[in-house]
């Protein structure tokens, strides 16, 4: 077993206490980004005057070296190791003696640590920014395809009015949108320079952190080396972008399950991603969404646990800090494997256009009805209570508003013509709609195209 600080010590480590306070297990993930930052310490040494032009171009072979060899085998990034530093640190002395020795000048594991995770985060949140987007897409294209179909839209889950089915799918493409941008926040955030700020107090070394910073694709220093050493502000803002982007698969999973649910049955699932009953012959479960909406708990969790580390530890770098790679990589893989199950059961969506047409019709045209009055000059608040009123009787007769005589609407108000006919319609409904973000259909065609063109603008910075 290998440290990087036995030299203080009479006693090998105990040697359970060590392994588990040990994080190679987990933070191999960062291997690549350990790399990395090392590449450019090693830059900056030889910037500094610290390493020979030779010694760091040696290093930097050594590491590109040890880098391709943890990319073309993952089984390679492996040992007793204390953490991924100590490792590649490991390597590194193992093929250049005393000069691979020469690295960590200047520079601590607390800044080394940090930094990692920053350009994991950096390289790994466009994957999550895409798999949201791709989502987004699923939801535009089945948008598209309804057309002009019709279904209720709920408040407090009863029926309030008509909408374009397209209309309620953008609807859960708007929070994934928000979810996008809100994860390039977190990247930006991330993208402070930490290395300068020592263990703690900075280096005595001249690097050139602006250098550095350029090098590594930062747009800045981190202000204050003590802050550096144990800022994860970072990591809790990727973890509540993840957290909310759950929160919003839920919902979207939550009202899937009820919509494809025997007493709707707007939608249908596919068969291919749902599951039976190993009794109930006649079950055709959701399982994929029930399992986004429950992961949700875990994201969260995460969220809480970094920030229940966070609150309790002095300035400084703690050991506490350790876990909070546990979160991040929790929190990322469980966001990934939720975006590929939501886009594939929304790709696998059939519309049952008959079945929510029909349930868009019926007292939810209320609204409509008081609006017919408020044209023909009644005041909202009268409007409401006269088809309250004939609501309250059409409710006690089990009968709809289609049903009524033209006399009957006169005996609920003079001001009712036979046109209010053509006006109570769930289609009548959705086109009497004025404003940009409504249901109108001028309007969600337009917010299919907006989306559209928000997926290619998307899709173009991905593939920059
Ligand atoms: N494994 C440690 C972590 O994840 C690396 C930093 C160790 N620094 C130290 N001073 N022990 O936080």
């Amino acid at each position: 077993m290998t440290t990087l600080w036995s030299g203080r010590f009479d006693q090998a480590p105990d040697a359970a206490a060590f392994e588990w306070g040990s994080s190679f297990t987990f933070d191999r993930r960062l291997f690549e980004d350990d790399v990395t930052g090392s590449l450019a310490w090693a830059r900056a040494l030889a910037g500094a005057g610290v390493l020979t032009e030779a010694e760091s171009a040696a290093i930097q072979s050594a590491l590109n070296a040890i880098l391709e060899q943890g990319r073309l085998d993952p089984a390679f990034v492996s040992g007793d190791d204390e953490d991924v530093h100590s490792f590649v640190e490991r390597l590194l002395v193992g093929k250049l003696g005393d000069t691979g020795k020469r690295l960590h000048a200047g520079r601590s594991r607390n800044e080394q640590v940090s930094l990692d995770l920053r350009l994991y985060l950096r390289r790994r949140i466009p994957a999550l920014q895409e798999a949201l987007a791709d989502i987004v897409g699923a939801l535009t294209r089945q948008a598209r395809a309804a057309g002009d179909a019709l279904m209720p839209s709920y408040t407090h889950f009863r029926p309030a009015q008509p909408v374009l089915v397209a209309h309620f799918l953008l609807a859960h493409a708007a929070p994934l949108r928000r979810d996008y941008e809100r994860l390039a926040t977190a990247r930006n955030e991330a993208g402070a320079l930490t290395l300068g700020s020592g263990a703690i107090a900075g280096t005595s070394y001249a690097v050139d952190v602006e250098a550095i910073a350029r090098d590594l694709g930062f747009d800045r220093i981190v202000p204050n080396s003590i802050d550096a050493s144990s800022d994860r502000d970072f990591a809790a803002t990727f973890l509540y972008g993840v957290s909310l982007a759950m929160v919003h698969l839920s919902r979207l999973a939550e009202d899937l399950i009820i919509l494809c649910g025997d007493e709707h049955r707007f939608f249908e699932f596919s068969d291919a991603l749902s599951t039976g009953s190993s009794m109930m012959p006649q079950k055709k479960n959701p399982d994929p969404l029930e399992l986004v909406r429950g992961k949700t708990g875990r994201a969260i969790g995460d969220l809480m646990a970094l920030l229940t580390t966070m609150k309790g530890i002095p300035s400084g770098y703690n050991k506490d800090l350790q876990e909070d790679k546990h979160a991040v990589f929790d929190a990322e893989d469980t966001l990934a494997g939720c975006t590929a199950v939501v886009k594939s059961v929304i790709d696998g969506l059939s519309l049952n256009r008959a079945r929510a047409a029909a349930a868009a019709s019926g007292l939810l045209l209320a609204t409509d009805v008081a609006d017919y009055l408020v044209g023909k000059g009644v005041p909202f608040r009268s409007a409401h209570e006269i088809v309250g009123a004939l609501v309250r009787k059409l409710v006690a007769e089990q009968r709809e508003f289609g049903s009524l005589a033209l006399d009957e609407w006169r005996a609920a108000s003079e001001r009712f013509d036979a046109d209010v006919v053509d006006r109570v319609t769930p289609a009548a409904s959705v086109a009497a709609k004025r404003t940009p973000q409504s249901t109108a259909p001028a309007a969600v065609q337009h917010a299919v195209e907006e989306s559209e063109a928000w997926l290619a603008r998307a899709a173009g910075i991905a593939g920059r």
